[in-house]
């Protein structure tokens, strides 16, 4: 499932010398990146080498977690996301995320979509149609057409999971962010996210963090390569990125021999 994919991504976020912290314990050290429109962008490597901590970075999500400091540059179309005068309300309606664990709204699966337009202030014509626009382009619509108004709380973790998808994308983001999205799902429903993440590439662009190789190598156009190292200073392991290219490249000849061995299961 190889497809053509320009030699340098079509930039349209990038992280410059991305250091992220958490008090004095340096999480992230120095990450360079840069994220390609309708790509889909995959973060591997072992457990505890920033991987959630980076992606959090990408829209600001970090800033409700106590203790965390980005530093460095994160842009998004060459905008410095951290700056001053960017609201990150607004940068994290443009850059949306899905979360590990299914997390729909205790609402009903119409008001979990509605919500989102309604607090963020969009013009919307007609909300049934929005509703149904997001519901379908996350592959929901059939399952669901005949229980809108029925709670979120009783789909499948699976369609919960695909409900959360067309939550973010109901307010029409650029970039969406997944953490590890079908960690909670069986193999069919695995399945499903990933067919619906290539479709859902030909609109967005897509940064997903997974363990799941086979994911990483059917779904992603690049893979970015993360390991823990000893910081020198302080001895504290801290994340870096070993080696991003084209993901037919990581899986079939990585330059680094850290990649080969966890690709082929010899670490992590
Ligand atoms: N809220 C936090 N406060 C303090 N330290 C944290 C916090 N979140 C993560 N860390 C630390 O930052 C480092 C990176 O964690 P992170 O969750 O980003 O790793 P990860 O690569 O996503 O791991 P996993 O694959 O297990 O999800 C770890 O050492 C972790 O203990
Ligand atoms: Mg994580």
């Amino acid at each position: 499932m190889e497809r053509e994919i320009p030699t340098t991504p079509r930039r349209i976020m990038a992280c410059e010398d991305v250091n992220v912290y958490y008090g004095d314990f340096r999480a992230v050290t120095s990450v360079d990146l840069t994220f390609g429109k309708n790509e889909i962008t995959a973060l591997i490597g072992p457990s505890g080498c920033g991987k959630s901590t980076l992606l959090r970075s990408l829209n600001r999500m970090n800033d409700m977690v106590l203790g965390a400091r980005v530093e460095g540059s994160v842009t998004f179309h060459d905008q410095e996301i951290y700056a001053k005068e960017v609201d990150p309300i607004e940068v994290r309606r443009r850059i949306g995320m899905v979360f590990q664990k299914p997390n729909p709204f205790p609402k009903s699966i119409y008001d979990n979509i509605a919500y989102g337009p309604k607090v963020t202030g969009m013009k919307v014509s007609s909300m049934d149609d929005l509703v149904e626009e997001a519901l379908t382009r996350a592959a929901l619509w059939g399952e669901v057409k005949d229980k809108l108004k029925q709670s979120a709380y009783g789909l499948s973790g699976g369609q919960q999971q695909r409900l959360c998808i067309a939550r973010t994308i109901a307010v029409n983001p650029e970039v969406i962010l997944m953490d590890e999205p079908c960690s909670a799902l069986d193999p069919i429903a695995t399945s499903r996210i990933e067919d619906l993440m290539v479709e859902l590439r030909e609109d967005y662009s897509i940064i997903i963090v997974t363990h799941n190789m086979q994911q990483a190598a059917r779904v992603a156009d690049r893979t970015a390569f993360f390991t823990a190292l000893a910081d020198e200073g302080t001895g504290d392991r801290t994340g870096v990125l070993v080696e991003y290219d084209k993901t037919a490249t990581i899986f079939g000849s990585p330059a680094d021999q850290r990649t080969e061995d966890y690709i082929s299961g010899r670490f992590g």
